[in-house]
């Protein structure tokens, strides 16, 4: 997919999207030469890629250079990139000059989180030629609010928020939302009731499209075992088993051979 229209055509032709995150040149290559349709700078990279227990402790700075790293490997197709924790939250031209950093490092969207406070800022982002994504439901960067990294819209009037919330989204301009860990049938009466796609994440199955964390489809976290995560591929026993190869072949004088060295 190459822009926002390309997410609007795939709604109204009722064809899944497939977004996968991405934090550097390596796999937006491999990305980029896959079906896969998009790419998301994710937050998500405080924890998979620095190691942080949550999504809080990024800036503007750092995820442009993230940014700018899988723009260059992602060959042209579509690159959203988050806005960190607090970045949206300063008044208008703080919040703008952040996006400007994304955005000038080659992003072609934004994502932010949440709906309350953040409309009049979308409105003025779109209005600015920046395509907003919206995010709701588990939202990362307000777990020290929700009181963990929980499952979100589990009674009536949470639901009715998240609902409003979608069409609040919609109306301030955003041309897609993420979908975070709420129940299925939650995420298939919103997606049902807007007209732009929905992209889920523990969402269920009726969602416009899905995303998940590169590192987690990959299998390279052992101990992260989440009930809506799929791996697609062993990467942690399979790399560690080629990390093993290469230091028994070390040890035992096998590798360099002849092969791999100069005459
Ligand atoms: O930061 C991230 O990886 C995300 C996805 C989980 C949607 O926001």
């Amino acid at each position: 997919m190459k822009s926002i229209l390309d997410f609007q055509e795939k709604k109204n032709l009722k064809k899944k999207i497939s977004m996968v995150t991405c934090y550097d040149y390596s796999f937006a290559r491999l990305l980029a030469s896959s079906e896969v349709d998009c790419m998301l700078v994710g937050d998500s990279l405080a924890m998979t890629m620095l190691g942080k227990s949550t999504t809080l402790d990024v800036s503007s700075d750092l995820m442009a250079v993230f940014t700018e790293a899988v723009v260059r490997g992602a060959g042209g197709k579509f690159v959203i990139a988050d806005l960190p924790f607090m970045s949206y939250r300063k008044g208008l031209t703080a919040n703008m000059t952040s996006i400007e950093k994304v955005m000038k490092a080659g992003a072609q969207a934004v994502k932010l989180e949440g709906a309350a406070g953040n409309l009049k800022l979308i409105r003025h982002t779109v209005d600015s030629g920046v395509p907003v994504m919206g995010h709701l439901g588990l939202t990362p960067q307000s777990v020290n609010q929700l009181g963990g990294f929980k499952v979100q819209g589990r009674d009536e009037a949470a639901q009715r928020k998240i609902k409003e919330q979608a069409l609040k989204l919609q109306e301030a301009g955003c041309f897609s939302i993420v979908l975070e860990a709420v129940p299925s049938s939650l995420a298939a009466e919103i997606t049902a009731s807007l007209d732009i796609p929905t992209i889920g994440i523990g969402a269920g199955i009726d969602c416009d499209g899905q995303v998940l964390v590169l590192q987690d489809m990959l299998g390279m976290n052992q101990d992260f075992k989440p009930k809506f995560v799929k791996k697609y591929f062993e990467g942690a026993d399979l790399m560690i088993k080629a990390f093993n190869n290469y230091h028994n072949e070390v040890e035992n004088g096998k590798f360099p051979t002849e092969k791999e060295s100069y005459s």
